[in-house]
């Protein structure tokens, strides 16, 4: 029974802190979750990381980043790497301490109290609801490429763009949404199978171009190397951030995993350096092999460069290939992610109780994973989704910073914790990773600040008027809590 029954005695009034030991008590972290199975190993772990960090990012975003930096998008990527690296190191303590599926709104509902979950959880919404839009929209570009290299005919544009670029509605984009769904209803195994098996696809792709762009490498394409100066590598590293976001899904599968303690800090740490390598070369490739000016802003890139390099369009029709499969992967794991975000938050009281039933024949979040298939949905139809995707990029990088910020907290609160990692070089990692955020959410300039602050306003008052008089945990007495916790 969860460890949520709750009392009549209101909690004291000040910060509602939820204690690692009642998360881990709950979720069952050190056996099986709420109807959830543990059939994620390393490997899938790894594979599941890779599958919700490489998509729309490199496939598409690429020539954004190079269109800023010039050829120095390599020092842009290692910039927004480096960001994500000591919060990595962040995510990689607490994933390993607190494996529960709550990920950054569990860490910070332990380290900085309920107020503070709700928005990190409503950023979540905000980063990974805008980015699976955007991806599935993403992916509707590239199948009407793939389609039109293979049987030459397109999708007509009424029926795959949304209304924002001359269409009616993205049916592509609402399809790879209702696929993904449906895979997440029958099952984490399956799910995790197929997003394996994803992710070796793009990976082998993105190996296979590197090979065929370093083939025709020049050293001068490289020359100048940074055009805009510090100004387009600073804006290059806030597009190229867009190309990271996925790897604090990970931890989203803490209830799932089957050695979540040790395995998931490692397997955050693996994607992050081996997704950096990867966009480095692809990046060193593509401008090696036609320059800087070609690459920027160009759509399609990569399956042009193949093209230009081959001298035949079957190349560039396998990196269209790739982008599919690779984007679809996103839109899986992430959809993954926000379902078992929204079922601790659910199972907290703090959003309604649709979205923490499982079904106990599939083992998963049925109607939770439905409904947020729908709401990911409209926007991927209708939206033109480019002006939003720097808000997508500073809810992101707030939520990240408030996972240092809970690293710092929870080793004074809590330094008995069991960690199997400990982020090194305590507490100078934590700060810098919050001081990357910071800069890079300041790189995104006055607008979507505006933007961000009319969200967090609006998230606030989703939680006086919801959260906060639905809260389990304010219903529990300490002597309650400490039951319960024994109890679960
Ligand atoms: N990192 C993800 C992508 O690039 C969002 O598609």
């Amino acid at each position: 029974m969860p460890a949520t029954s709750p009392t009549r005695t209101p909690r004291p009034s000040g910060a509602r802190i939820k204690s690692p030991r009642l998360l881990l008590a709950e979720s069952g972290a050190d056996r099986e979750g709420h109807g959830l199975k543990r059939t994620m190993g390393l490997f899938q772990l790894v594979c599941f990381g890779v599958g919700a960090i490489v998509g729309t990012g490199i496939f598409v975003g690429l020539s954004d980043s190079v269109a800023q930096a010039g050829p120095a998008v390599v020092v842009s990527f290692v910039l927004a790497a480096i960001t994500c690296v000591f919060t990595a190191f962040a995510f990689a303590e607490l994933g390993g301490a607190i494996p529960v599926s709550g990920s950054s709104y569990s860490f910070a509902y332990a380290g900085l109290g309920e107020t503070c979950a709700f928005l990190v959880g409503w950023c979540l919404l905000l980063e990974y609801g805008v980015s699976v839009s955007a991806v599935a929209v993403g992916w509707s570009q590239y199948v009407n490429e793939l389609l039109g290299s293979v049987i030459g005919h397109q999708l007509p544009q009424a029926l795959s763009a949304g209304p924002g670029e001359g269409g009616a509605v993205n049916l592509p984009a609402v399809l790879v949404i209702a696929m993904a769904c449906v895979l997440l209803v029958r099952g984490v195994r399956e799910s995790a199978r197929a997003t394996a098996a994803m992710a070796v696809l793009k990976l082998a792709v993105l190996v296979a171009f590197c090979v065929i762009g370093f083939t025709a490498f020049r050293d001068g394409n490289l020359t100048p190397f940074s055009p805009a100066g510090l100004g387009g590598i600073g804006a290059g590293t806030t597009a190229a951030f867009f190309s990271y976001i996925g790897f604090d899904a990970i931890t989203t599968a803490g209830e799932e995993a089957k050695n979540p303690r040790r395995d998931i800090p490692v397997a955050i740490l693996v994607c992050i350096g081996l997704v950096t390598l990867l966009y480095c070369a692809v990046a060193l490739a593509a401008i090696g092999a036609i320059g800087g000016d070609e690459v920027g802003g160009r759509p399609a890139a990569l399956s042009y460069v193949v093209n230009e390099v081959t001298g035949s369009t079957i190349g560039g029709g396998v990196v269209a290939f790739g982008a599919v499969v690779a984007i679809a992967s996103v839109v899986l794991a992430v959809t993954y992610g926000q379902t078992r975000i929204l079922l601790s938050m659910s199972r907290d009281g703090l959003v309604p109780s649709v979205f923490e039933k499982v079904s106990p024949r599939t083992a998963t979040p049925v109607a939770g994973t439905l409904i947020v298939g729908v709401v990911f949905a409209v926007p991927a139809a209708f939206a033109s989704l480019d002006s939003v995707v720097n808000l997508c990029t500073i809810g992101t990088l707030a939520t990240m910073a408030v996972v240092n910020v809970a690293v710092i907290a929870l080793r004074r609160r809590e330094p008995g914790l069991a960690r199997t990692f400990r982020v090194p070089l305590y507490p100078v990692t934590p700060l810098l990773g919050v001081a990357f955020c910071l800069y890079l959410m300041y790189e995104t300039g006055a607008a979507t600040w505006i933007q961000f602050a009319v969200f967090l306003a609006v998230g606030l008052l989703i939680y006086a008027l919801y959260g906060r008089r639905n809260s389990r945990l304010a219903r529990l007495t300490p002597d309650a809590t400490d039951a319960a916790a024994r109890e679960a």
